[in-house]
C-alpha cells in the first residue's frame, strides 16, 4: 500500500487543502455493508481458528489430517507425522509450530489488508467515507512496515500448499485399497481453492512477470504472467472461499475424530 505522508495530508480529510465538508460521507448507498460483513466473518474465523489451534486434539482421523495441523511436527497422534517430529517435546499445541506460515501469509495479503484495515480500523471504512483518524502514515512505520514480508511468506505458502496437496492425495489411500469419502471431496475442494488463492497472489504475479524489460524475450514468463493475471482478478473471492474451505476441512476432521459424525463413503 503506498505511503502518502506529506504536509498536504496533515489532518486527513480535515486538512486545509481538502474541501470543507462536515458530513462523514455523501454516499447514500449501503457502503457499510462490506466492512461490517468482513468484521463479522473475519472475527468468527479468528475465534474458531484460535480455539482449534490451541485445542491440540481431534485433528487426525485416518486418512484425514486437519490443515491447521499440517505438517504435524510436534508430539502428534500416531499416524499423523509423515514428516517426522523434529519438534517433539514442544510444550504447546502442535498447530502453533506451523501456523505462523499460513497465518503470516494471510495477514499480510494485500487484499486482506485492505479488508481488515477498513473493517477493524476504519482506515477508511469505505471509498469516499472519512476515516476517524487525524493522521495517516500508511505502512511506513512499525509495526505495519513488516507487512512487506508478504513476498517471503508467499514462498512459504507454496511449501504449505504442496504439503496440503500431499495430505489430500493421502485421503484416497487406505490400507486395503482405495478410498473416496466425503472428506476426500472436501479436501480436494480445499486444496484447489488454496492453490487458486496462492497463485493469484499479487506477489506471485510480480515474481513470474516482474523485473522484465521485454516480455517478447520471455515468452514462457509472459504466458505464466498472463495466466496469473487472470487469476489475480479473482483474488478477493479466492481469499474468502479458501478461508471457508480450510475451516470446513478442519471442522469435518474434528467431527469425525470426536465421533459426532461418521464418514460418508462413496467408494
Ligand atoms: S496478495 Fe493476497 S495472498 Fe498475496
Amino acid at each position: 500500500m503506498a505511503s502518502t505522508t506529506g504536509p498536504q495530508l496533515a489532518g486527513g480529510v480535515q486538512g486545509p487543502t481538502r474541501a470543507q465538508i462536515d458530513a462523514k460521507t455523501l454516499r447514500t448507498d449501503r457502503w457499510w455493508l462490506a466492512p461490517a460483513t468482513t468484521f463479522v466473518v473475519f472475527s468468527a474465523f479468528v475465534v474458531y481458528a484460535t480455539w482449534r489451534a490451541f485445542a491440540d486434539s481431534n485433528y487426525f482421523v485416518d486418512p484425514y489430517l486437519s490443515p491447521f495441523y499440517s505438517p504435524c511436527l510436534g508430539d502428534c497422534v500416531k499416524g499423523s507425522s509423515d514428516f517426522g517430529t523434529p519438534f517433539g517435546g514442544f510444550p504447546l499445541s502442535a498447530a502453533l509450530i506451523v501456523l505462523i506460515f499460513p497465518l503470516g501469509f494471510r495477514m499480510s495479503c494485500y487484499y486482506y489488508r485492505k479488508a481488515y484495515y477498513r473493517a477493524f480500523w476504519l482506515s477508511p471504512p469505505a471509498c469516499a467515507v472519512a476515516e476517524p483518524h487525524g493522521s495517516y502514515s500508511g505502512e511506513t512505520r512499525f509495526p505495519l512496515v513488516f507487512q512487506n514480508v508478504h513476498r517471503w511468506f508467499w514462498y512459504a505458502a507454496i511449501v504449505v500448499a504442496a504439503i496440503l496437496t500431499y495430505d489430500t492425495a493421502l485421503t484416497f489411500r487406505e490400507a486395503d485399497g482405495g478410498h473416496v469419502g466425503l472428506g476426500s471431496l472436501i479436501f480436494v475442494a480445499n486444496i484447489v481453492l488454496i492453490w487458486l488463492y496462492t497463485l493469484s497472489c499479487h506477489s506471485c504475479r510480480h515474481i513470474v512477470g516482474g523485473r522484465l524489460r521485454h516480455f517478447s524475450k520471455h515468452p514462457v514468463r509472459y504466458r505464466m504472467w498472463t495466466f496469473v493475471s487472470k487469476l489475480n482478478a479473482h483474488h478477493p473471492s479466492f481469499a474468502w472461499y479458501s478461508l471457508f474451505s480450510v475451516a470446513i476441512a478442519d471442522l469435518y476432521v474434528m467431527l469425525l475424530a470426536n465421533g459426532t459424525i461418521s464418514e460418508t463413503r462413496f467408494f
